[in-house]
């Protein structure tokens, strides 16, 4: 471990968590004990986010932050350093721009093993012999991180290379940035790093932008990126940023070589990657950055190669800049998951929320693998800032899983760039622009956006309605079944159903079950069905624990709506402007009318045995599946999440579990059960099994 353990902090190992009244602390025990939870909390802040390996459980820690809190605000002693300043609550309405420390250089940069070798001849002619110091290259956004006595003072993007803006409120929301260092670090330490998003992370909070109705972010680069520029630090600490530190711009006494410097920053407690390596030989770089290209997928942050670094500060001074890049470093980059193609036309598509947006579609080409054939554009904005257009030759990117991108135009064929349509290409409403993003107006008046809801409301999101997916939907449109809005979908009669093509006796009386079983739907589901924008699947089932009935979020207040836990401003204004629109009232009475009615939350709750447990399941259970686990979880008061917190109860391990759960489950001292031990407890066959008890180590 890099951080040494202050072994002499009543609140490092094995805490008690019985305090003294506050009226009978003094002010100097009180500001001792503050200066020791503040130490405390740092170090199991370190020993939760950085190492992985927390000391004590999660309930221990929250009970010595609360007692921070209250007493550095029974005694007036809030600090900036603390850790219980970590979110500054007021949003800000710019960043300010600051100058570097140093000016922040560039790297020369190649994917060609040859240009390395070349690299590698330039050094030893021009200082002799050198050795390296080889790193992955992190795909995320360089930041300066400036520490003054050992606090941390300001966060800085890149910007031009000389200043960039202040983004230290949001960057202080990060947990495995220190906001004070450990040790005795020099009284001023700059360093450079780059803030990511780990990929898991990433596709979790893109699809919850998909299922809210909001653009996607084509990788995590642009995902970190876009989240560091949030003016409300509040919004950036709700995202899964990390960071890694891996250059020290300016020090008192800077350290003699980069090897060392790596050590003593990390024993600073700054995260830095494990994976540093160092070599006198300039082949082992070449195999380090093969290695990693193996690894690369398996990695929880993106690498776009590796870097290079002269080891010894003198020489790598010696060696000297240009004017952009430093002639010390070298990035031995990946193979491009880029390749060039023609955009044969660009096709407009509008989505459920009448979202419009441009898509690319492409003369075929293999893109590591994988045969692409369109690639989104994004927005209007973006097409018109890439000056994209038909005919011109572009660079495709893929980026993890995400969908390929039109990453720049490479050649020029054509004039200008591709126009917006003022009206829907397919109801012919015209289209709003806000900032970047159009939309048809036409709501579930266009087809397009009708049918997208219509799946939408039959999806695994919404009702589940077997046997309803996108061919069947279609032909429905078709055939002209589905006319006037959502509703129609319970009209239809089987003498309808069987003479569609394709279709028999028992199929329609299959889809028509199926439309009769769901006819009754919990309130949580029937609210995600509908597809108001911000509410997915967890804001729907909040808002029916707390209202009740349909008729009552109906009726709620933007203050009543807001009062629900996980319900912003954002979101409550959502809720209220959805149903105040008349369209959409219009649907609930034709649903009704169709005999489909949600029934009351409470209806649908059949006890309370999982009443604030939180449980997350990898792999699979014995008999149920776990979506039906799921559900009686639910319905018994309890939430089932995707990945392992610190607020998860307990992680299920079933037959051929993830191993990244069952690993996050160890780091943050999760119990896990077996799927046998489990669904006995939650069929009701046995009782809650026993947890790790407060203290306890895991
Ligand atoms: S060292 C003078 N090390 O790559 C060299 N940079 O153009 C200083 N990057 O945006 C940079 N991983 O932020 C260095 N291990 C690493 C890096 C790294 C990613 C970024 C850096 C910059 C770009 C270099």
């Amino acid at each position: 471990m890099a951080v040494e353990e202050p072994l002499d902090n009543p609140f490092v190992r094995r805490p008690s968590t019985e305090f003294t009244s506050v009226d009978e602390l003094s002010e100097e025990e009180a500001m001792a004990e503050v200066q020791a939870l503040r130490e405390a909390i740092r170090f199991h802040d370190y020993r939760y986010h950085i190492e992985h390996d927390p000391v004590i459980a999660d309930r221990t820690y929250d009970a010595l932050f609360e007692r921070l809190v209250m007493l550095e605000e029974a005694f007036d002693l809030e600090d900036p350093s603390s850790p219980t300043q970590r979110v500054a609550p007021e949003p800000i309405s710019a960043f300010e721009t600051v100058e570097h420390v140093r000016p922040m250089l560039s790297l020369d940069a190649s994917a060609e093993a040859d240009d390395v070798y070349e690299f590698d001849r330039r050094v030893r002619q021009e200082v002799g012999d050198a050795t390296y110091v080889l790193e992955p290259k992190f795909d995320g956004v360089a930041i300066e991180l400036v520490y003054a006595e050992g606090a941390l003072d300001r966060a800085v993007t890149r910007g031009d290379g000389y200043e960039g803006d202040d983004v230290t409120a949001n960057v202080r929301t990060i947990p495995t940035v220190p906001v004070e260092l450990f040790g005795d670090p020099p009284s001023l330490l700059a360093l450079r790093g780059e803030i990511y998003m780990p990929k898991d992370g990433f596709q979790v909070y893109n699809e919850e932008r998909i299922q809210t109705g909001q653009d996607p972010f084509a990788n995590p680069r642009n995902a970190a990126a876009g989240t560091l520029r949030q003016l409300d630090p509040s919004v950036v600490a709700q995202r899964p940023l990390d960071c890694f530190v891996f250059d020290v711009l300016d020090a008192d006494e800077p350290w003699e070589t980069r090897w060392e410097e790596h050590h003593a920053i990390q024993s600073f407690g700054l995260p830095v990657s494990d994976r540093v390596s160092h070599t006198e030989d300039i082949a082992e770089a070449i195999e380090y950055r093969d290695e990693l290209l193996d690894e690369r997928d398996d990695l929880e942050y993106e690498v776009d190669g590796i870097v290079i670094k002269v080891n010894e500060r003198d020489l790598r001074e010696a060696l000297g800049q240009t004017a952009r890049a430093s002639r010390g470093a070298f990035a031995y980059k990946f193979p491009a998951r880029t390749e060039e193609t023609a955009i044969t036309s660009i096709i407009v598509q509008v989505g459920r929320t009448g979202r419009v947006t441009p898509l690319a579609l492409l003369e075929p080409v293999d893109v590591g693998g994988v045969t692409v054939s369109r690639a989104s554009l994004h927005n209007f904005e973006e097409v018109r800032k890439k000056d994209v257009n038909e005919g011109d030759i572009v660079g495709v990117e893929r980026a993890g899983d995400v969908i390929p991108y039109v990453a720049e135009v490479v050649e020029k064929r054509s004039d200008g760039y591709f126009q917006p349509p003022d009206r829907c290409p397919i109801c012919e409403s015209p289209i709003e622009f806000e900032g970047p993003l159009a939309y048809c107006t036409g709501g579930r008046s266009c087809t397009a956006q009708l049918r997208e809801a219509v799946l939408y409301f039959a999806s695994d999101a919404g009702l589940d309605i077997d046997g309803l997916g996108e061919e069947t939907v279609r032909q429905f449109f078709e055939e002209g079944l589905i006319v006037d809005d959502i509703a129609d979908l319970f009209t239809i009669t089987k003498r309808e159903l069987s003479s569609l093509e394709g279709w028999g006796e028992k199929s329609a009386t299959n889809l028509l079950n199926e439309l009769e079983r769901v006819s009754n739907p919990p309130l949580d589901d029937f609210l995600a069905a509908l597809g108001i924008p911000e509410v997915g699947p967890t804001v729907a089932r909040k808002l029916a624990a707390a209202f009740g009935s349909l008729e009552a979020i109906m009726e709620a207040s933007l203050d009543e709506l807001e009062g629900v836990e996980e319900v912003g401003p954002v979101v409550a204004q959502a809720v209220r402007d959805w149903f105040d629109e008349p369209a959409n009232r219009t649907l609930i009475e034709a649903l009704d009318a169709n005999g489909v009615t949600p029934q009351t939350w409470q209806a649908t709750q059949t006890g309370d045995r999982f009443t604030d447990v939180t449980i997350v399941i990898t792999g699979s259970l014995p008999t149920l599946s776990r979506g039906d686990a799921t559900d009686i979880i639910e319905r018994e008061g309890g939430s089932v999440t995707s990945s392992v917190s610190g607020n998860t109860d307990f992680l299920i391990v079933g037959e051929n579990p993830g191993s990244r759960k069952v690993e996050d489950a160890t780091n943050h001292g999760v119990q896990t059960l077996d799927g046998p031990t489990f669904e006995s407890w939650l069929l009701g066959e046995a009782d809650r099994p026993r947890q790790a008890r407060l203290g306890e180590e895991f």
